[in-house]
């Protein structure tokens, strides 16, 4: 019995789970080269300052931070958005527009371990920065659900709602919410679907809402709203500044212009407009948009959105974002509930069975040179009957075992059996590398 366990919410990767990872990993990576986007990493330790600064309460309260051995306030990375942002920023004039980056990392969050949510995943991220235009939001759009159907999902086992801050931003203006209110009053939002309405309530009253009662009807209306016209004529009869107006009617046309470039790429039966989406990051400023499975617990699947000002706010210069992340849980949790987790073939194309010293060398020597043509070539550590190796070669699944006996060795020649249809040819040894090799083209 082991006496010493994994932490709650990290795991042990056995090799199975090891390949399934990779494989995960792979069909990310394809999907964002198909997209045109460059591959970047950061660092998995950060400065908590980097942390804590935009992203909001509620990461600043999950983060495993400590002190490191000088003295520094350091935390490992919830998530990879503020570095990316702290990366470009330090590079912005010298890299050519738009920048398409991606990355595949590990993300340490001290949340309530759960199905779908640990405390150490992996998160696949796309991010398009310096285009302000709706058709990086699109794009990222496009990789999001690209990526989730090359992962095996189908049309309707997931849904990206999407949503918009800023149309947020300017009905809670209109409730009579400003500045850290209205950023209070969007978190509240966030979390209204998972939440008894009395609690609601309740928190909008304590954040200052003078009719809590009807806040909350406002707030649940606008949230039903299905298309942009009800979105259009919804705010028309609302009490906002002149201002508000004039960029209201803005936004309102960027939605059209997204729209329709979902609907050019194909995308419209992925997306649906929904206005509960919200996203508890604090630093979205436009589009935000959320992936969720509509097959069993419906659980997150990814999440993003637009954060012009991040970069700003981190002390760079100003420059249009948008991105999401991807997490490896809920999807790996997903393809075995839909059963379609890729059945992966991890086995041997050489096998080598021999006798005596001899024949072990002379295994030993072909298996190296095998290898170093490219061939995953194996051979027994420690010498069995035959009739227990070619068991052994079977089990490996290799498509050929050489077999290095005493009368082969005589003759100065090697079997070489195919493993499917049980033909032995006897190849001379000298020839050995290049007989396999031949045979194996095949
Ligand atoms: P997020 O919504 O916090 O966004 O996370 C995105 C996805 O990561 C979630 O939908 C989920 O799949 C996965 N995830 C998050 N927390 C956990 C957890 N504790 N356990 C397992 N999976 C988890 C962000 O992280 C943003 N930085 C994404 C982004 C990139 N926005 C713009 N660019």
């Amino acid at each position: 019995m082991a006496t010493h366990k994994t932490l709650p919410g990290f795991r042990d990767f056995y090799p199975e789970d090891c390949s399934l990872r990779n494989h995960l990993f792979s069909v990310w990576r394809q999907c964002a080269k198909r997209f045109g986007f460059q591959e970047y990493d950061g660092p998995i330790l950060e400065s908590l300052e980097l942390l804590t600064a935009k992203s909001g309460d509620e990461i600043a309260g999950q983060l495993f931070n400590f002190e490191d051995k000088g003295g520094r306030a350091v935390t490992l990375r919830p998530e990879l958005t503020p570095t990316l942002a702290r990366m470009v920023s330090a590079k912005a004039n010298a890299l050519p527009r738009p920048i398409k980056w991606y990355s595949i990392g590990e993300n340490f969050r001290y949340e309530r371990q759960q199905k779908g949510r640990l405390r150490s995943f992996y998160q696949f991220n796309a991010d398009i920065l310096g285009e302000a235009g709706p058709i990086a939001d699109a794009e990222v759009i496009g990789l999001l659900v690209e990526s989730l159907c090359s992962q095996g999902l189908q049309r309707d086992e997931f849904i990206v709602r999407l949503s918009d801050r800023n149309l947020w931003f300017y009905f809670i203006e209109s409730l009579g919410f400003t500045g850290e209110q209205a950023t209070g009053a969007l978190g509240i939002i966030d979390k209204m679907e998972r939440m008894p309405p009395e609690k609601a309530l309740a928190a909008l009253g304590e954040l200052g809402a003078p009719d809590p009662a009807k806040t909350f009807q406002a707030i649940t209306d606008f949230q039903q709203l299905p298309d942009v016209e009800a979105i259009a004529a919804f705010l028309s009869k609302m009490d906002l500044s002149e201002e508000s107006h004039d960029k209201l009617n803005g936004r309102l046309d960027a939605w059209r212009e997204l729209l329709d470039l979902l609907d050019a790429a194909g995308l419209n039966d992925f997306v649906k407009l929904d206005l509960r989406i919200v996203r508890g990051l604090a630093y979205y400023t436009g589009f935000v948009f959320e992936a969720f499975q509509t097959v069993g617990k419906g659980r997150a699947l990814a999440g993003g959105g637009r954060y012009d000002d991040l970069l700003e706010k981190l002390g760079g210069s100003a420059m249009p974002a948008v991105g999401f992340g991807m997490g490896d849980v809920t999807l790996r949790d997903l393809l075995e509930e839909v059963n379609r987790l890729p059945r992966l073939i991890d086995k041997a194309d050489i096998f080598l069975v021999y006798t005596g010293d001899a024949g072990f060398k002379a295994a030993l020597g072909d298996a190296y040179a095998l290898r170093r043509q490219g061939l995953r070539a194996e051979l027994p550590f420690r010498e069995a009957g035959m009739g227990k190796q070619f068991k052994q070669a079977a089990q490996s699944g290799a498509d050929f075992t050489l077999v290095y006996g005493p009368e082969e060795l005589a003759q100065g020649i090697v079997q070489v059996k195919h493993m499917r249809t049980g033909e032995q040819k006897a190849v001379p040894a000298a020839q050995l590398v290049g007989s396999v090799l031949a045979l194996w083209r095949e």
